[in-house]
């Protein structure tokens, strides 16, 4: 049976470590989110947040209860270098929005998306008793389609030419896994069990209101 646990304060892998945000991570929060390259792959508008709506985002939806969020450092030297989230935790459903940036930029490409990825997705169907976690991504970023293909994420829809950017449209791809496919990846002894989830992510998202918000 899936171990009720609440949702993690720390989770510890090979070379990323994920945590609770602290108030202080917010100077880093403005300079990640004021760049035009990290808001060009995260925001539905074009250009960066303004610093306001960087401050508004990080109370409600980093600190604050509406999701569950978790800063990346990087093991070895504690290096704060992007944030993760579960947004609109679903208890009927076992459901829940999965986002991730790595803000910094020369971390891009080396792993650490990735390994964060592996790490809440681990959590989320083993400890948080989810069933399905779902993101949206642009078709233009080939970088984070494939990091989230490596963890298991498999290519569900596409909203045709939803986004504009960078003078043409682009589609919007909707990508999910499912608790029993991760199993069969991760714990193939376990493929088949795990059926009380659905009541454990019930007790966990009590408090976890649908997040709102512009970025994915
Ligand atoms: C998306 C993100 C989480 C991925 O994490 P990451 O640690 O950089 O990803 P990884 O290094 O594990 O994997 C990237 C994969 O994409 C590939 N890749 C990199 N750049 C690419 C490009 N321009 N086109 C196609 N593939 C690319 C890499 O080769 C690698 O695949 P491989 O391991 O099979 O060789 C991270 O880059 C990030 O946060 N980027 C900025 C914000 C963002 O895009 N967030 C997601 C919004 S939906």
């Amino acid at each position: 049976m899936t171990p009720r646990t609440p949702p993690a304060e720390r989770i510890v892998g090979e070379r990323v470590l994920l945590r609770r945000h602290a108030p202080a991570n917010l100077a880093t929060f403005q300079r990640w989110y004021g760049d035009p390259e990290v808001a060009r792959l995260t925001r539905y508008q074009d250009g960066p947040m303004r610093p306001d709506e960087i401050e508004r985002f990080f109370a409600a939806r980093v600190i604050g209860p509406d999701t569950f969020t978790m800063a990346i450092h990087v093991l070895a030297t504690d290096r704060l270098i992007g944030s993760c989230a579960f947004s609109q935790m679903d208890g009927d459903n076992g459901s829940a929005l999965y986002h991730i940036t790595i803000g910094e930029k020369d971390f891009w490409g080396r792993g650490y998306g990735t390994e964060a990825t592996d790490l809440m997705l681990e959590h989320a169907f083993t400890q948080l008793g989810l069933h399905r976690i779902a993101l949206s991504v642009f078709s233009f970023n080939e970088r984070a389609v494939r990091s989230y293909q490596k963890s298991g994420f498999l290519v569900e829809g596409r909203a045709r030419e939803a986004i504009w950017r960078g003078g043409r449209f682009w589609d919007e791809i909707s990508m999910s896994v499912l608790d029993h496919e991760w199993r069969r990846r991760h714990r193939p002894e376990h493929a088949g069990r795990g059926d009380a989830r659905r009541e454990v992510a019930e007790d966990h998202a009590e408090g976890l209101a649908a997040g709102g918000g512009s970025l994915r």
